[in-house]
C-alpha cells in the first residue's frame, strides 16, 4: 500500500426527517446565503422544509444555479454574498448546487485578481466561507468531498479543483428528497457513483484488499440497487441505500494508499464542455471504451472485478476481461443509459477533445500513459 493522508471533517446526518435538524448544524445568528437550482427543491416541498427548518435566521436566497454550474452565474451569487455579508452558505439540491456553492465560498474571500484563476492557474485558496449541503441527488459524492467542478460558457471549458477550505461542515441526507428525481437523473447517479469507484479501483494491485473489498462491495451494491431504484423509485429503503453508496463512492475512503486513474472523468468533462451532454451520460460512454483501450495496463485487475463483481470464472484471461466489459457496458445501458457516442448523434467533432486535455498539458492513466493519441483512440472506439 502507498502512503496516504485521510481527511474527512463532513458530519452526515442521514435519513428521514433531518431537514427539520439543519438549525442545530448552523452557529447561531449567522446571515446565510441559501443557494438552489432551477426549481426542483419548490415543487418537491424541499423548499419549504428548509425555509421552515431554517426559522429564525437571517437568509439571503440565490436560486438558478444551473447543471453543470456556470463561473458566470457564481459570480454574481459571490457577489450578492459579499453584499449581504453572509458568513455561511447553505447549498439546497443536487452536485451541481454544492459545487458551485463551493465556488461562491472561495470566491467570496478570494484576496484579488479574477477567481477563475483557482481553476486554471490552481490559485491557492487560503480562505472560504463555511458551507453545508442538503442533497437531493446522489451522484457525485461531493456532500463529503473538497471536489468542485465548474464550468464557464464563454470559453467551453469544464474544469475541477479541490480545496480543504471547501468541504461542507455537514451534509444532510433525507432519501425522501430524492422520490422526485427523473428516471434519467436517478440512473445518472447510479453511473457516476459506479464510475467514481472504477476511477480509483481499476488500476493495479498494490496489496491492499481492505480498499479492493470496500470497492467492489460499492459496485456490487450499485449493480443489485440500481435496477431496483429504476423499477421502484418510492422505495424509501432503495433509495437508502443508493443515497449512501453514493456518498461512500467518492469520499476519500477507497482511495486511501491506492492508485487512481481519472482519465474516463477527463474525457467525460470535455465532451460534456463540448456538446452538453449530462456527466454521467459522457461516462457511461468514455468508461467502456477506456477499458479495451487499457485492457492490458490494468488485466490483473480486470481480471479480479470479472471474478468479485461479475462472478466470471470461465475462460482465457482475454475471454474473462471482454466478458467483465461487457457486463459493465450493459449494466449501464440496462439503466436505460447509452453507450456509445452516435447513439448521441455525435459522430465528429470529439477529436478536439484529445486536443484540449493535450493542450493542458494533462496525461491521464494512473501511470502516465495517456495522452492525447491515446485519448483520441479513446474516442474512436466510444464512437463505433
Ligand atoms: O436545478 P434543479 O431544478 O434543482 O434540478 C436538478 C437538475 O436539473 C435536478 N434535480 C436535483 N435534485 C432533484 C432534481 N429533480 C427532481 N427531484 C430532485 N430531488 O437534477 C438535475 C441535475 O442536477 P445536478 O446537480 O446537475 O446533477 P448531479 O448531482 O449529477 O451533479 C452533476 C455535476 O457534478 C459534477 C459534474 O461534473 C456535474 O457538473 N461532479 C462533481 C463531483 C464532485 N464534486 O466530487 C464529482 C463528479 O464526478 C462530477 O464531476
Ligand atoms: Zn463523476
Amino acid at each position: 500500500m502507498e502512503n496516504f493522508e485521510y481527511l474527512n471533517p463532513t458530519r452526515i446526518v442521514f435519513g428521514k426527517g433531518t431537514i427539520a435538524r439543519v438549525a442545530e448544524l448552523i452557529p447561531k445568528d449567522t446571515p446565510l446565503l441559501m443557494t438552489y437550482g432551477g426549481g426542483s427543491i419548490k415543487r418537491n416541498g424541499v423548499y419549504d422544509q428548509t425555509i421552515a427548518a431554517l426559522e429564525g435566521f437571517e437568509v439571503v436566497e440565490f436560486g438558478g444555479i444551473e447543471p453543470n454550474p456556470r463561473y458566470e452565474t457564481l459570480m454574481k451569487a459571490a457577489e450578492l454574498g459579499n453584499e449581504r455579508n453572509a458568513r455561511f452558505l447553505l447549498s439546497v439540491g443536487g452536485g451541481s448546487v454544492l459545487d458551485g456553492t463551493k465556488f461562491i465560498a472561495a470566491a467570496m474571500r478570494f484576496p484579488e485578481g479574477d477567481p477563475w484563476d483557482i481553476l486554471t492557474k490552481n490559485a491557492p485558496i487560503t480562505d472560504a466561507v463555511p458551507l453545508g449541503g442538503i442533497l437531493t441527488l446522489p451522484a457525485t459524492g461531493s456532500e463529503s468531498n473538497g471536489n468542485a467542478v465548474i464550468s464557464r460558457d464563454s470559453t467551453h471549458e469544464k474544469l475541477a479543483f479541490y480545496s480543504e477550505k471547501v468541504y461542507p461542515q455537514f451534509a444532510v441526507l433525507d432519501p425522501e428528497t430524492t422520490f422526485t428525481l427523473p428516471p434519467r437523473q436517478t440512473a445518472n447517479g447510479v453511473i457516476d457513483s459506479y464510475i467514481h469507484v472504477m476511477e480509483q479501483y481499476m488500476t493495479y494491485p498494490v496489496n491492499a484488499p481492505l480498499q479492493d473489498r470496500q470497492a467492489e462491495g460499492i459496485l456490487l451494491t450499485l449493480i443489485e440497487e440500481g435496477p431496483k431504484v429504476m423499477a421502484n423509485p418510492n422505495d424509501y429503503d432503495v433509495r437508502a441505500n443508493i443515497m449512501w453508496t453514493a456518498t461512500q463512492a467518492l469520499n476519500g475512503l477507497i482511495s486511501c494508499g491506492v492508485p487512481q486513474d481519472w482519465s474516463t472523468h477527463m474525457i467525460g468533462h470535455e465532451l460534456t464542455a463540448l456538446f452538453g451532454l449530462d456527466h454521467a451520460q459522457t461516462l457511461a460512454v468514455v468508461h467502456p471504451a477506456m477499458l479495451r483501450h487499457q485492457r492490458k495496463q490494468k488485466g490483473q485487475k480486470l481480471l479480479q472485478y470479472a471474478q468479485r463483481v461479475w462472478g466470471i470464472t470461465e475462460g482465457s484471461d482475454d475471454e474473462r476481461i471482454d466478458a467483465a466489459i461487457e457486463k459493465t457496458e450493459a449494466f449501464f445501458r440496462s439503466l436505460d443509459v447509452k453507450t456509445r457516442l452516435n447513439e448521441y448523434g455525435i459522430t465528429d467533432g470529439y477529436q478536439e477533445a484529445a486536443k484540449r486535455i493535450g493542450a493542458r498539458g494533462k496525461i491521464l492513466g494512473e501511470r502516465g500513459d495517456i495522452g492525447p493519441a491515446e485519448i483520441e483512440a479513446i474516442l474512436g472506439l466510444c464512437a463505433a
